[in-house]
């Protein structure tokens, strides 16, 4: 078993990763000495909750809260439903907030331990490689508005990540793929060094899935670690971690929930690769490295994903991006992270990685991705 401890910025993280490990799991859950645990739980993942109950139910009393996790149910609504559960199952301020399942059930349940009591304990159970391998690694705890995605949240330390790697061997392989874009981006953005550890860990999922979770969260600690440890808000250098997500997010958010979150941001990175080379700062090699990467994830033919969106509903999204405002960008323009080449964002005069890139130009490249064939 992996354990160790994250830091970000001066919060302490401990973190268990390991397969088939649930005893030591429950037992570090335990020694946070918790009253109750309010378990928020992914409906896909109950068989997976079970034991998990069974144990750690020797130490405290736990009250699950089943979520159907559709991006559309993820609302301040369903924070204040899992709060008004907590409270009426009795919860008090020593109690913990688990969250077991995807990236949706870890950023709800995180804002609610956000906000119960103006602040309690939180455990992730992570269960997807989204969830396990990136975004568990982050303070940011948030839901979407009705205006677009991770619009309201707050920042929240978990007090435990803990994952048993055998929980991610369910999700279906095309799902398990795509899900792994976000570590894709950690070789793009951060760590080219690591393209043959990534691909062979993509060779070894079918075969040998446990040894590929271990490889990719591997990956994904050594690319977050760094830059957590000094920029714990995710302002400065860790802005990196949104290569992607501008497109991305837009497309997830005019999807309605049908294009998951690393589909989304795969598209959405090729986007910004094209940007990056039309505004000079990319080699086509590197450009080609990405469709090359990107390759592995068996994407659906890119016509088929991309052809039913529409470039005004694509800009309306973009119009309302979580990370405007980082900079002075002037109306029709996003704050985009740009590449200048693979691990090296392109930075602003304030030597932040982010970039104003006006909406058409954005949109261009996607409609260029669209017509593109990822091989
Ligand atoms: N820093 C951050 O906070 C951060 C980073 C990345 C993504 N996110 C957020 O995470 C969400 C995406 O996370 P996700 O990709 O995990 O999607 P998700 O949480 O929506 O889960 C995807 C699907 O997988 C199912 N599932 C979960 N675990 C399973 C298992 N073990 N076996 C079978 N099915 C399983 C779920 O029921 C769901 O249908 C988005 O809302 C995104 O905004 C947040």
């Amino acid at each position: 078993m992996r354990e160790g401890t994250l830091h970000i910025g001066p919060s302490a993280v401990p973190y268990r990763y390991g397969a088939h490990c649930l005893p030591e799991l429950c037992e570090a859950i335990a020694q946070l000495r918790p009253a109750s645990a309010v378990l928020a739980l992914d409906a896909a993942v109950q068989s997976h909750a079970e034991p998990l109950l069974e144990q750690l139910r020797q130490h405290m009393p736990v009250h699950p809260f089943v979520i159907d996790p559709h991006e559309n149910h993820k609302r301040l609504s369903l924070v204040e439903s899992l709060m008004d559960h907590a409270v009426a199952v009795g919860a008090d301020r020593t109690s913990v907030v688990l969250a077991m399942g995807g990236g949706l059930v870890g950023n709800t349940a995180g804002l609610a331990a956000a906000l119960l009591y103006r602040g309690v304990r939180l455990v992730h159970l992570p269960t997807t490689p989204v969830a396990a391998f990136d975004a568990v690694f982050s303070l940011k705890q948030g839901v979407n508005l009705g205006a677009g995605k991770n619009l309201s949240g707050a920042y929240l330390a978990p007090s435990l990540i803990a994952c048993d790697l055998s929980w991610l061997a369910t999700i279906p392989r095309p799902a398990l793929l795509t899900g792994i874009a976000e570590m894709a981006k950690n070789v793009l953005a951060v760590l080219p060094d690591w393209e043959s550890d990534f691909t062979d860990a993509l060779a070894e999922l079918e075969f040998r899935p446990l040894e590929a979770f271990d490889s990719l969260f591997a990956l994904g600690l050594h690319a977050k670690a760094p830059l957590l440890a000094t920029d714990p808000h995710e302002r400065h250098g860790a802005l990196v971690f949104e290569y992607g997500h501008t497109v991305g997010h837009a497309l997830e958010a005019a999807s309605n929930g049908a294009m998951g979150h690393g589909e989304a941001v795969a598209w959405g990175m090729l986007a910004a690769a094209e940007v990056s080379a039309q505004l000079g700062h990319l080699a086509d090699a590197d450009l080609a490295g990405h469709y090359r990467l990107l390759a592995h994830l068996d994407l659906p033919p890119a016509r088929i994903a991309l052809g039913r969106f529409d470039r005004g509903a694509l800009a309306d999204r973009l119009a309302i991006d979580n990370k405007r405002g980082h900079l002075p960008s002037a109306p029709g323009s996003n704050p985009m992270v740009l590449l200048r080449r693979l691990g090296e964002p392109v930075r602003g005069q304030d030597g932040r990685p982010l970039i104003p890139v006006p909406a058409e130009m954005a949109l261009d490249a996607f409609e260029k991705v669209a017509a593109t064939e990822v091989m």
